[in-house]
Protein backbone atom coordinates (compact mmCIF):
# COMPACT_ATOMS: atom_id res chain seq x y z
CA UNK A 1 0.00 0.00 0.00
CA UNK A 2 0.89 3.38 -1.31
CA UNK A 3 0.60 6.79 1.39
CA UNK A 4 1.10 10.30 1.70
CA UNK A 5 0.75 11.81 4.79
CA UNK A 6 0.84 15.90 4.31
CA UNK A 7 2.26 17.64 7.09
CA UNK A 8 4.47 14.65 8.73
CA UNK A 9 7.49 16.67 10.08
CA UNK A 10 5.98 16.91 13.44
CA UNK A 11 3.10 15.39 16.29
CA UNK A 12 0.30 13.21 14.92
CA UNK A 13 1.64 13.40 11.53
CA UNK A 14 5.03 11.96 12.20
CA UNK A 15 3.55 9.42 14.48
CA UNK A 16 1.26 8.62 11.66
CA UNK A 17 4.08 8.09 9.20
CA UNK A 18 6.25 5.86 11.73
CA UNK A 19 3.14 3.86 12.69
CA UNK A 20 2.23 3.36 8.36
CA UNK A 21 5.52 2.71 8.05
CA UNK A 22 5.48 -0.28 10.43
CA UNK A 23 2.97 -1.54 8.67
CA UNK A 24 4.11 -2.13 5.44
CA UNK A 25 3.07 0.96 3.53
CA UNK A 26 5.04 3.17 1.66
CA UNK A 27 4.81 6.28 2.14
CA UNK A 28 5.56 9.93 1.27
CA UNK A 29 6.09 12.48 3.67
CA UNK A 30 5.86 16.00 3.04
CA UNK A 31 5.84 19.64 5.41
CA UNK A 32 8.16 23.25 5.06
CA UNK A 33 10.91 21.96 7.47
CA UNK A 34 13.00 20.16 4.90
CA UNK A 35 15.09 18.93 7.58
CA UNK A 36 12.74 16.98 9.65
CA UNK A 37 11.63 15.12 6.47
CA UNK A 38 15.36 14.46 5.59
CA UNK A 39 16.05 12.89 9.53
CA UNK A 40 12.34 10.96 9.20
CA UNK A 41 13.45 9.74 6.11
CA UNK A 42 16.99 8.82 7.51
CA UNK A 43 15.12 7.12 10.40
CA UNK A 44 12.18 4.83 8.66
CA UNK A 45 14.71 3.70 5.79
CA UNK A 46 15.46 0.96 4.85
CA UNK A 47 13.14 -0.90 6.80
CA UNK A 48 10.04 1.45 4.86
CA UNK A 49 10.22 2.85 1.50
CA UNK A 50 10.13 6.96 2.51
CA UNK A 51 9.87 9.72 0.02
CA UNK A 52 9.99 13.25 0.96
CA UNK A 53 8.61 16.76 -0.59
CA UNK A 54 8.93 19.86 0.85
CA UNK A 55 5.38 21.66 0.56
CA UNK A 56 3.68 24.69 1.76
CA UNK A 57 0.31 23.85 1.65
CA UNK A 58 -0.61 27.54 1.47
CA UNK A 59 1.60 28.08 -1.77
CA UNK A 60 -1.41 26.19 -3.75
CA UNK A 61 -0.50 25.39 -7.13
CA UNK A 62 3.13 24.50 -6.49
CA UNK A 63 1.85 21.99 -3.12
CA UNK A 64 -0.72 20.25 -6.21
CA UNK A 65 2.05 20.03 -8.03
CA UNK A 66 4.15 18.61 -5.45
CA UNK A 67 1.36 15.70 -4.01
CA UNK A 68 1.24 14.64 -7.82
CA UNK A 69 4.90 14.56 -7.85
CA UNK A 70 5.36 12.27 -4.58
CA UNK A 71 2.43 10.22 -6.46
CA UNK A 72 4.97 9.53 -9.41
CA UNK A 73 8.04 8.70 -7.35
CA UNK A 74 5.93 6.16 -4.98
CA UNK A 75 4.21 4.83 -8.45
CA UNK A 76 0.88 5.37 -7.20
CA UNK A 77 -1.29 6.18 -4.75
CA UNK A 78 -4.08 4.38 -2.06
CA UNK A 79 -4.54 6.46 0.65
CA UNK A 80 -3.44 10.43 1.60
CA UNK A 81 -3.66 11.71 5.13
CA UNK A 82 -4.17 15.31 4.88
CA UNK A 83 -3.00 16.44 8.78
CA UNK A 84 -1.43 20.33 8.47
CA UNK A 85 -2.88 22.41 10.02
CA UNK A 86 -2.16 25.41 12.83
CA UNK A 87 -4.21 26.27 15.86
CA UNK A 88 -3.57 29.64 17.84
CA UNK A 89 -5.90 31.02 20.39
CA UNK A 90 -4.82 34.53 18.64
CA UNK A 91 -7.30 36.17 16.98
CA UNK A 92 -5.60 39.06 15.32
CA UNK A 93 -6.53 38.88 11.21
CA UNK A 94 -3.16 38.01 10.02
CA UNK A 95 -3.35 34.45 12.61
CA UNK A 96 -7.35 34.00 11.20
CA UNK A 97 -6.34 34.32 7.49
CA UNK A 98 -3.22 31.85 7.96
CA UNK A 99 -5.84 29.30 9.93
CA UNK A 100 -7.83 29.70 6.42
CA UNK A 101 -5.19 29.77 4.21
CA UNK A 102 -3.98 26.58 6.02
CA UNK A 103 -6.28 24.16 7.54
CA UNK A 104 -9.18 25.47 4.69
CA UNK A 105 -7.98 26.61 1.41
CA UNK A 106 -4.56 24.42 1.88
CA UNK A 107 -6.81 21.14 3.10
CA UNK A 108 -8.85 21.43 0.28
CA UNK A 109 -5.92 22.01 -2.67
CA UNK A 110 -4.77 18.78 -1.50
CA UNK A 111 -7.93 16.88 -0.92
CA UNK A 112 -9.15 18.04 -4.72
CA UNK A 113 -6.19 17.29 -5.77
CA UNK A 114 -6.24 13.85 -4.65
CA UNK A 115 -10.20 13.02 -5.01
CA UNK A 116 -9.63 13.85 -8.78
CA UNK A 117 -6.89 11.42 -8.97
CA UNK A 118 -8.59 8.73 -6.92
CA UNK A 119 -11.76 9.05 -9.20
CA UNK A 120 -9.80 8.38 -12.52
CA UNK A 121 -8.03 5.17 -10.76
CA UNK A 122 -11.80 4.40 -9.36
CA UNK A 123 -10.31 3.55 -6.07
CA UNK A 124 -8.43 5.47 -3.15
CA UNK A 125 -8.89 6.85 0.23
CA UNK A 126 -8.95 10.12 1.96
CA UNK A 127 -8.43 10.95 5.03
CA UNK A 128 -8.16 14.64 6.95
CA UNK A 129 -7.24 15.43 10.38
CA UNK A 130 -10.40 17.54 11.43
CA UNK A 131 -11.26 17.77 15.41
CA UNK A 132 -13.55 17.63 18.13
CA UNK A 133 -13.67 21.49 17.70
CA UNK A 134 -15.73 20.58 14.55
CA UNK A 135 -18.52 20.02 16.67
CA UNK A 136 -19.87 23.67 17.42
CA UNK A 137 -17.82 27.25 17.35
CA UNK A 138 -15.44 28.14 20.26
CA UNK A 139 -15.11 31.33 22.20
CA UNK A 140 -10.73 31.00 22.18
CA UNK A 141 -10.50 30.40 18.70
CA UNK A 142 -13.87 31.02 16.41
CA UNK A 143 -11.47 30.64 13.20
CA UNK A 144 -9.83 27.22 14.48
CA UNK A 145 -13.37 25.71 14.77
CA UNK A 146 -15.11 27.15 11.65
CA UNK A 147 -12.15 26.20 9.62
CA UNK A 148 -12.50 22.09 11.40
CA UNK A 149 -16.02 22.61 10.91
CA UNK A 150 -15.40 23.16 7.22
CA UNK A 151 -13.28 19.97 7.10
CA UNK A 152 -15.37 17.88 8.33
CA UNK A 153 -18.52 19.34 6.23
CA UNK A 154 -16.34 19.27 3.17
CA UNK A 155 -15.74 15.26 3.65
CA UNK A 156 -19.13 14.27 4.20
CA UNK A 157 -20.05 16.10 0.52
CA UNK A 158 -16.76 14.50 -1.28
CA UNK A 159 -18.62 10.55 0.64
CA UNK A 160 -21.56 11.84 -1.05
CA UNK A 161 -20.23 12.44 -4.39
CA UNK A 162 -17.87 9.17 -4.08
CA UNK A 163 -20.86 7.13 -3.39
CA UNK A 164 -23.21 8.61 -5.79
CA UNK A 165 -20.82 8.31 -8.66
CA UNK A 166 -19.30 4.54 -7.18
CA UNK A 167 -16.05 5.79 -7.55
CA UNK A 168 -14.74 3.94 -4.43
CA UNK A 169 -13.59 6.56 -2.74
CA UNK A 170 -12.98 6.47 0.98
CA UNK A 171 -13.32 9.21 3.06
CA UNK A 172 -12.57 9.26 6.95
CA UNK A 173 -13.03 12.08 8.95
CA UNK A 174 -10.74 12.07 12.33
CA UNK A 175 -11.40 14.09 15.13
CA UNK A 176 -8.61 14.34 18.15
CA UNK A 177 -9.64 15.55 21.43
CA UNK A 178 -6.17 16.84 22.76
CA UNK A 179 -3.16 15.23 21.57
CA UNK A 180 0.33 16.23 23.19
CA UNK A 181 2.22 17.15 20.48
CA UNK A 182 4.16 20.61 20.20
CA UNK A 183 0.78 22.52 18.68
CA UNK A 184 -0.93 22.04 22.42
CA UNK A 185 2.67 21.92 24.89
CA UNK A 186 1.50 25.19 26.12
CA UNK A 187 -2.53 24.82 25.71
CA UNK A 188 -4.24 24.89 29.53
CA UNK A 189 -7.12 23.12 30.61
CA UNK A 190 -6.52 19.80 28.93
CA UNK A 191 -7.37 16.55 29.64
CA UNK A 192 -7.88 13.06 28.42
CA UNK A 193 -4.51 13.97 26.74
CA UNK A 194 -3.09 11.09 24.42
CA UNK A 195 0.33 10.48 23.63
CA UNK A 196 0.68 11.22 19.71
CA UNK A 197 1.90 7.34 19.11
CA UNK A 198 -1.14 6.34 20.73
CA UNK A 199 -3.01 8.42 18.26
CA UNK A 200 -1.36 7.68 15.96
CA UNK A 201 -2.26 4.14 16.32
CA UNK A 202 -5.68 4.69 16.84
CA UNK A 203 -5.99 7.05 13.64
CA UNK A 204 -4.08 3.98 11.71
CA UNK A 205 -6.99 1.28 13.04
CA UNK A 206 -9.86 3.48 11.66
CA UNK A 207 -7.88 3.97 8.20
CA UNK A 208 -7.74 -0.01 8.00
CA UNK A 209 -11.28 -0.49 9.06
CA UNK A 210 -12.74 2.86 6.52
CA UNK A 211 -14.31 4.64 9.45
CA UNK A 212 -16.70 7.31 8.17
CA UNK A 213 -15.63 9.06 11.11
CA UNK A 214 -13.34 8.42 14.05
CA UNK A 215 -12.76 10.15 17.88
CA UNK A 216 -8.83 10.02 19.26
CA UNK A 217 -9.84 8.46 21.58
CA UNK A 218 -13.23 6.77 21.53
CA UNK A 219 -14.90 8.76 24.78
CA UNK A 220 -14.84 12.20 22.47
CA UNK A 221 -17.61 10.42 20.52
CA UNK A 222 -20.07 10.90 23.74
CA UNK A 223 -18.75 14.37 24.90
CA UNK A 224 -19.37 15.04 20.97
CA UNK A 225 -22.79 13.97 21.35
CA UNK A 226 -22.99 16.12 24.72
CA UNK A 227 -21.41 19.38 23.17
CA UNK A 228 -23.72 20.14 20.57
CA UNK A 229 -27.31 19.32 23.52
CA UNK A 230 -25.61 21.82 25.65
CA UNK A 231 -27.71 25.10 25.86
CA UNK A 232 -25.57 28.29 25.24
CA UNK A 233 -25.19 29.71 28.31
CA UNK A 234 -23.75 26.22 29.49
CA UNK A 235 -21.31 25.74 26.58
CA UNK A 236 -19.58 28.96 26.96
CA UNK A 237 -18.62 28.09 29.82
CA UNK A 238 -16.64 25.08 28.92
CA UNK A 239 -15.48 26.39 25.24
N1 LIG B 1 -2.84 18.04 19.00
C1 LIG B 1 -4.15 18.04 19.21
O1 LIG B 1 -4.64 17.96 20.36
C2 LIG B 1 -5.10 18.12 18.04
C3 LIG B 1 -6.48 18.00 18.29
C4 LIG B 1 -7.37 18.07 17.24
C5 LIG B 1 -6.90 18.22 15.94
N2 LIG B 1 -5.56 18.34 15.71
C6 LIG B 1 -5.11 18.52 14.33
O2 LIG B 1 -4.11 17.58 14.02
C7 LIG B 1 -3.25 18.09 13.00
C8 LIG B 1 -1.81 17.92 13.41
O3 LIG B 1 -1.58 18.73 14.54
P1 LIG B 1 -0.43 18.45 15.62
O4 LIG B 1 -1.06 18.62 16.94
O5 LIG B 1 0.29 17.20 15.31
O6 LIG B 1 0.47 19.75 15.39
P2 LIG B 1 2.00 19.97 14.94
O7 LIG B 1 2.92 19.09 15.70
O8 LIG B 1 2.18 21.44 15.03
O9 LIG B 1 2.03 19.49 13.42
C9 LIG B 1 1.49 20.25 12.38
C10 LIG B 1 2.00 19.69 11.06
O10 LIG B 1 1.39 20.45 10.02
C11 LIG B 1 2.40 20.92 9.15
N3 LIG B 1 2.02 22.21 8.59
C12 LIG B 1 1.53 23.29 9.24
N4 LIG B 1 1.39 24.32 8.39
C13 LIG B 1 1.78 23.87 7.16
C14 LIG B 1 1.86 24.45 5.87
N5 LIG B 1 1.53 25.74 5.64
N6 LIG B 1 2.31 23.69 4.86
C15 LIG B 1 2.67 22.41 5.06
N7 LIG B 1 2.62 21.79 6.25
C16 LIG B 1 2.18 22.52 7.29
C17 LIG B 1 3.65 21.02 10.00
O11 LIG B 1 4.81 20.91 9.17
P3 LIG B 1 5.85 22.11 8.90
O12 LIG B 1 5.78 23.05 10.07
O13 LIG B 1 7.17 21.43 8.73
O14 LIG B 1 5.36 22.72 7.64
C18 LIG B 1 3.50 19.80 10.90
O15 LIG B 1 4.02 18.67 10.27
C19 LIG B 1 -3.68 19.54 12.77
O16 LIG B 1 -4.52 19.62 11.64
C20 LIG B 1 -4.46 19.87 14.04
O17 LIG B 1 -5.42 20.89 13.82
C21 LIG B 1 -4.65 18.31 16.73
Amino acid sequence: MKAIIIGATSGIGEALAKELAQRGYKIGITGRRTELLQQLQAQLQPAAKVVIQTMDITCFDKARAGFMHLIEELGGLDLVVINAGVGSYANAWETEFNTIQTNVTGFTAIANAAFHYFAQQKKGHIVGISSLAAERGGSRSPVYNASKAFISNYMDGLRHVSVRKQLHIAITDIRPGFVKTPMTEKNKGMFWIVPAPKAARQIADAIEQQRKIAYISKRWRMVSWILRLLPDALYRKLS
